[in-house]
């Protein structure tokens, strides 16, 4: 059941799809404090939640703020990345989801002040507040996703491999990737195209003299089976004769300042302006200038600095320079010196700065820090709206940086800049099951990680994770070691891991198909499955489908690691699709061996999945034979349809041959 609670005067956000008659009277569960709720905590409640998130799968013993920002340093003390997902699920003593649907500040201190306190902050009470009760964490998951409306489902190509870099400068580095993957016989679906792609950083332009003829590069990886994949930034150069930015101050459709005039900040060109999202016209004329790039034959973008980032603006920049002219004349000691350092630091995404533009919204102007978090979802949103006009029958592959609850019916989410940690590796898996929640399933993370310099070894075993989410891509930032698979002596290795990916993905594109349709979480939690304290209490593994347990290596020069098995399972270690074997573990704690090479997973008790070949990409997948791996006499109900067109009425296909892997007796 959700009950819906009006406060005061909200900001109609567009995060849900059904309306609710709202409740009168006290919110259930929560006293209500000055600006914000509190609920206490007993000792085995866990808290789930909040999508895009440091902290684990329990998000208990934290503190975070719902304000999105260009953040490259998911740490241990993170408050916030760049979405925000004001959803929560306590289970416990109680069990009850709740979300409040405020696109303003938020602060969730879960148990972090105190250890039995959970205590939610906004600026101000303005907002929606939902309180769902079900009969188990899954179906109040599914209640909230019914809520907020269906999750986007990009094409089936976007389910194969993807190499990515930020450093790829011209049409030659594209094509000796594409090259390259093929001398080693890698799949490979697609190829992104990183910011160097565009003249100056203007979006919906492209370099002519580093790509003379981007429609017939197009063409060309086409032919090999290949996708481009540009990425668009939120930030519209301030350049005369740049039609974009000409049009848009023309029409009205940027940001404005105090006095009215676009509202100027800085990003990769230097000085822009920032479309203002919120306003429909504005969405439908930046989502009609996809249609250069569609044009060309590209069928897939990523949405990019959408927080908005900001590098610094005009005002503030002058403002610091004027003071440190001021203090580059003075003898500067300890608080001089400091003050210089933090006045620079702080120019970038510099909270000040989002208390300096605004939005018109139904005539209105409406400050942008009232609204901030819902910025990269009506990127998102412009986008998709548009792909639905200008591609009415063929799904085009969007996800995005920022996002807010409700940019999940419009595109994916990628993780950001992540870093080549290993527990980003474990954080990746992490966040997955979190973001499914909130309805974000076309997910993933930077493979191999997006800062530092990566290892043979954390590629490896990070490609054993990537294997299994719906978003594998490697990609990485200038100046860091490369990473593209061909790089690194264990390229065989990598290549079987990525084999193994295509001959999964016919079983991933089923379950994330059935998630979607279903407003079902294609990762889950143990805890959600399973009971016991062990299972509840584990943040290395998760559950996907009804038939996979993860448990992925994420510590370095690991032989093996811990496995705790809630029920009996089969384990199964894969060194290629061909070479694998399988054991059957009872339920219980255990030392898995897993060298380097091999990809352990686990078959829940009577379950199997299907295994294809791997092909050269997804197109050529033969999804006519598959065997079955796991428990003998399991079936698989595989979901299938043609991958590409809107209409997603699939069917669905029973798989019950001889077992791929027979279970020897236990
Ligand atoms: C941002 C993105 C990253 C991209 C870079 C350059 O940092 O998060 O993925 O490579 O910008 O465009």
């Amino acid at each position: 059941m959700i009950e819906k609670f009006v406060l005061g005067k909200p900001f109609e956000t567009f995060a849900t799809v059904e309306r609710l008659t709202p409740s009168e009277g006290e919110i259930p569960f929560f006293t209500t404090i000055d600006k914000g709720f509190f609920y206490k905590l007993s000792d085995n409640d866990i808290v789930y939640g909040l999508g895009e998130q440091v902290g684990g799968i329990n998000k208990r013993g934290k503190k975070y703020i719902s304000r999105n920002s260009d953040n490259p340093h998911h740490q241990e003390d993170t408050l916030s990345l760049y979405g925000a997902h004001n959803f929560l699920i306590i289970s416990g003593e109680e069990l009850f989801g709740v979300f409040f649907d405020y696109p303003g500040f938020m602060e969730f201190d879960i148990g972090y002040t105190n250890r039995d306190e959970l205590t939610i902050t906004a600026e101000n009470m303005d907002m929606d507040v939902y309180i769902i009760t079900g009969n188990s964490e899954r179906d109040i998951v599914k209640q909230f996703r019914k809520l907020i409306g269906k999750s986007y489902i990009p094409p089936k190509w976007a389910f194969g491999y993807g190499q990515s870099r930020w450093g790829y400068k011209c049409e030659e580095d594209i094509r000796e990737v594409a090259r390259r993957y093929r001398e080693n016989n890698i799949p490979l679906d697609s190829i992104y195209l990183d910011i160097d792609y565009m003249e100056d950083y203007k979006d919906f332009t492209v370099n002519k003299e580093a790509f003379p003829d981007l429609k017939g590069l197009c063409e060309d990886m086409k032919k090999e089976g290949i996708r481009l994949v540009p990425i668009i930034d939120a930030g519209v150069k301030i350049e005369k004769g740049y039609s974009v930015y000409e049009e848009g101050v023309e029409k009205g459709y940027f940001c404005t300042d105090r006095e009215g005039n676009p509202f100027i900040a800085a990003v990769w060109p230097g000085r822009v302006h920032f479309p203002d999202f919120l306003d429909p016209k504005a969405r439908e004329w930046f989502g009609d200038k996809y249609s250069v790039l569609l044009d060309m034959g590209i069928e897939g973008f990523w949405n990019d600095m959408n927080e908005p980032a900001i590098f610094y603006s005009e005002k503030r920049l002058n403002e610091v320079l004027e003071r440190i002219n001021e203090l580059g004349k003075k003898n500067m000691g300890i608080s001089e010196f400091f003050e210089f350092t933090g006045i620079v630091n702080g120019l970038s995404n510099n909270e000040g700065d989002y208390d300096e533009f605004f939005h018109n919204v139904g005539e209105k102007s409406v400050p942008h820090c009232r609204l901030h978090n819902l910025y990269g979802f009506n990127m998102t949103k412009a986008a998709g709206e548009a792909f639905e006009r200008l591609s009415p029958d063929k799904r085009i592959l969007m996800f995005s940086r920022s996002s807010y609850i409700g940019a999940h019916r419009y595109g994916g989410i990628w993780q950001g800049d992540n870093k080549s940690w290993w527990s980003h590796l474990l954080m990746n898996m992490q966040m997955t099951a979190s973001l499914n929640m909130v309805g974000f399933l076309y997910t993933g993370a930077d493979t191999g990680g997006f800062g530092c310099d990566t290892t043979e070894e954390l590629m490896l075993r990070w490609l054993q994770l990537s294997v299994f989410m719906p978003l594998m891509r490697n990609h990485s930032a200038l100046g860091t070691r490369e990473q593209e698979l061909y790089r690194f002596r264990n390229c065989e290795d990598c290549k079987k891991m990525i084999e193994i990916r295509y001959g999964l993905i016919p079983y991933l594109y089923s379950e994330f198909m059935k998630a979607a349709t279903n407003d079902d979480m294609m990762f889950r939690p143990l805890g959600f499955d399973f009971k016991d304290e062990a299972a509840r209490n584990t943040e290395d593994q998760v559950l996907l489908g009804s038939e996979l347990m993860l448990a992925p290596v994420c510590t370095r020069n690991a032989k093996g690691r811990y496995v705790y098995l809630p029920e009996e399972m089969l384990l199964i270690r894969m060194r290629s699709l061909e070479d694998y074997d399988c054991e059957p573990l009872p339920k219980g704690h255990h030392y898995v061996k897993a060298d380097l090479k091999e990809l352990i997973f686990f078959i829940r008790k009577g379950k199997a999945i299907p295994v294809g070949k791997s092909a050269k990409n997804t197109e050529s997948l033969d999804s006519d034979h598959l065997s079955l791996l796991g428990y003998e006499g399991a079936e698989y109900e595989l979901y299938e349809d043609d991958g590409i067109s809107r209409n997603v009425m699939g069917s669905i296909r029973k798989i019950k041959n001889k077992p791929y892997c027979r279970m020897t007796t236990s």
